[in-house]
């Protein structure tokens, strides 16, 4: 099939189909229209329709998906089929609580690395994981095929070492780290501001408490 450009707006919906659909596996469902998947998402049927038609419309008209069958091609689209190898830069609060989080291994996120400038945090382990100084950086990246790696650090560090990354062949940079990254074409840069979150909440409050409904 043609590759054809999808917008980031379907391409961010995607993980989220992934696990609604992986949910109805678990529980034995074999087959779901459009609607009833409406229904347990909260979005409307024209809009997974049209999100589905992006990549060849998955399904047969009133027959609903097959949602094994859609579970693994949209883990396909999302690259879930072959394993990613992570490293994590900066093993504070978050990196921590990142590199313990074990549903990533699930999805094929593996933690092979972490990283910190601190000496007191070098040589302990974390998973099974010696934290090794960000000097080492450089030829540990030699030395493994490393494709993401999750940016943990203050922002004053951030952009240096996104460049450091970039240069040992990162593929891509989830990036914690309250700064715009500046790295070159073709290295894919995911911001994370849990804060946004927090903030979207507040103002949905405000507008939900000024009687604007939901
Ligand atoms: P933390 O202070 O516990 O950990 C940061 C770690 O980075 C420390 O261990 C420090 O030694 C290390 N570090 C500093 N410079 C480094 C460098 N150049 N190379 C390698 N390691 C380096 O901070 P925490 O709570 O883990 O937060 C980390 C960063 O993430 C902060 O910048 C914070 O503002 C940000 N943050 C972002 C959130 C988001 O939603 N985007 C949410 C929470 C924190």
């Amino acid at each position: 099939m043609e590759e054809k450009e999808i917008s980031q707006a379907v391409v961010a919906r995607l993980p989220r189909y992934f696990r609604y659909l992986g949910e109805l596996r678990d529980q034995g469902v074999e087959r779901i229209s459009s609607g009833e998947l409406s229904v347990l998402m909260g979005v409307t049927a024209s809009q997974i329709r049209q999100d589905f038609n992006n990549f060849g419309g998955f399904g047969q008209q009133g027959y609903g998906y097959n949602v094994d069958y859609l579970y693994h091609e949209i883990g396909h689209i999302l690259g879930l089929d072959e394993e990613h190898q992570l490293v994590i830069i900066g093993a504070g609060n978050l990196g921590q609580a990142l590199a313990n989080y074990v549903n990533f291994e699930k999805r094929g996120f593996l933690v092979k690395g972490v990283f910190d400038v601190n000496e007191e945090l070098v040589g302990r382990q974390l998973r099974g994981l010696e934290i090794m100084h960000i000097d080492r950086l450089e030829s540990f990246m030699k030395e493994h095929k490393i494709d993401i790696a999750v940016l943990t650090v203050p922002k004053d560090g951030a952009i240096e070492t996104a460049k450091r990354l970039a240069d040992c062949g990162v593929k891509a940079i989830l990036n914690f780290a309250h700064v715009d990254l500046n790295v070159p074409e073709g290295v894919q840069v995911e911001n994370v501001h849990l804060s946004d979150s927090l903030m979207k909440l507040s103002y949905n409050i405000h507008r939900y408490e000024n009687g604007h409904g939901s």
